[in-house]
Order: C-alpha cells, then structure tokens, then sequence
C-alpha cells in the first residue's frame, strides 16, 4: 500500500473539517462572551495528525492500513485543544458542546477530576461531527471524528513540558523523574484551584 493513502480518499478534507469545528467554538465563544461577558478559554489550537504518526498508530493497534482505521477506528486524526483560564470554563465548555446540533459527544475522559497516575489533567472528548455542508465527502454516516482536549493553562504547561521530557530521560532516573513532575502537577493543580476561588470572590463582590 502506498504510504500516502492511510486517510485515502477523504484525506483531503480533514483541514477543512478542523477548521468547521475551530470556527464553531469560536463562535461558542463569541456567544458566551456577549451573553455573560466572559471568555470561554484563553487559546484554541488545531491539528491534523500526520500520515507518518497515523501509520505509526494504526501499526501499534494491529489495525491494517486504510481509511476505515485512520478515520473510524482512530478517532483522533483530526485533534483540537482547548486552553482555558479557570477549571470551571472546562466543564461550561463540555457542557456547550453538549447542547450543539453540530455535533455529538460520543465518548468523555475527566482526567480533570481522575488525574493519570503520572498527574496528567486534561478533559478529552470525542465528538462525531455531521459534515453535511457543501463539497465535503466523509467516511461514514456523513460523519467525522474530532479528539477535543480541554485544559487550563497550567495543565497545558504541564503537559508540554512533560512531554518534551518524556523522551529525554533515561531508565535509571525516571522513577525519581516521575516522582518530581507528579509533585509539580499536583502543585500546578492547587493554583488552579486557589485561582478559581479567587475568580469566585471577586464575582461575589460584582
Ligand atoms: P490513544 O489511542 O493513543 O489516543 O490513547 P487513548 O485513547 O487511551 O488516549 P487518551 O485519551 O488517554 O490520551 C490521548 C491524548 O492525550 C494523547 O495523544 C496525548 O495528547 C494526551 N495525553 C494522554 N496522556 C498523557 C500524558 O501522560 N502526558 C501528556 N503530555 N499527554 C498525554
Ligand atoms: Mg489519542
């Protein structure tokens, strides 16, 4: 199989269903914003995952190499990722995309409230997304799937540094390592606790 098919067909309209999602929370936003005069989060980013790394997914899956796995069975070509301020603006935003007609919410983690052992914090959702606007061809029931991860900004610095961390360190340290940056996210937890009640009270003084 030729390496460039893993989204076959319809590999061509995954930017454009990115950015149809992207220009939806936008306009969530906006909505909130003129509603309740406050943002519902800080910054918005998107992203389709590579052919190479959705080869590299299905292959670890066992799946075989079509659109049916990369698009269907993988439910994360198209990503996004939503930066909030406060732990609360994560639920006002699951909860709005609960209400969209856009989409639907076919699967939740709340590594928000559980975080990973690790002290990773983030809300991943997969929504199905009905793509039944012009010039757009999708896999199955007209529908594509989104992986949206919700976090505040600590949580997003947290993630990023670990991240780039995760691969830099050896086996001899990591168990130490671990144990470091499990401590500096629960400390980046506790902020983003102590920042929401701030929020709290100065609304209680509004
Ligand atoms: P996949 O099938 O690989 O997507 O796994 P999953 O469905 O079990 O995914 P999960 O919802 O747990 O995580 C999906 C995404 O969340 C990853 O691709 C990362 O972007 C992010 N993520 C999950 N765990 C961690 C973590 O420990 N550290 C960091 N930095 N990111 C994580
Ligand atoms: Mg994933």
């Amino acid at each position: 199989m030729n390496e460039m098919e893993i989204y076959g067909v319809y590999g061509k309209y995954l930017p454009r269903v990115k950015e149809f999602v992207m220009n939806k929370i936008v306009e969530m936003n906006q909505t909130e914003i003129l509603r309740k005069n406050e943002k519902l989060y800080e910054h918005l980013i998107g992203r389709v995952k590579t052919e190479d790394s959705m080869i590299e997914k299905c292959q670890r899956k066992g799946l075989s190499l079509n659109s049916k796995s990369s698009l269907t069975e993988c439910k994360d070509a198209i990503g996004i990722r939503v930066v909030c301020n406060f732990i609360d603006d994560i639920y006002r935003v699951v909860n709005l995309l609960k209400q969209q007609d856009w989409c639907n919410v076919i699967k939740e983690k709340d590594y928000v409230s559980n975080s990973k052992q690790n002290g990773y914090r983030s809300y991943h959702l997969i929504v199905s997304v009905k793509t039944d606007f012009p010039g757009i061809e999708a896999p199955k029931n007209g529908r594509y799937f989104v992986e949206v991860q919700l976090r505040t900004i600590a949580m997003d610095s947290w993630a990023s540094l670990e991240h780039e961390m995760k691969y830099k360190h050896n086996v001899k340290n990591a168990e130490q390592i671990g144990k470091e940056l499990k401590r500096c996210a629960d400390q980046l937890a506790s902020c983003d606790v102590q920042m929401q009640t701030i929020r709290q009270v100065i609304h209680e003084n509004d």
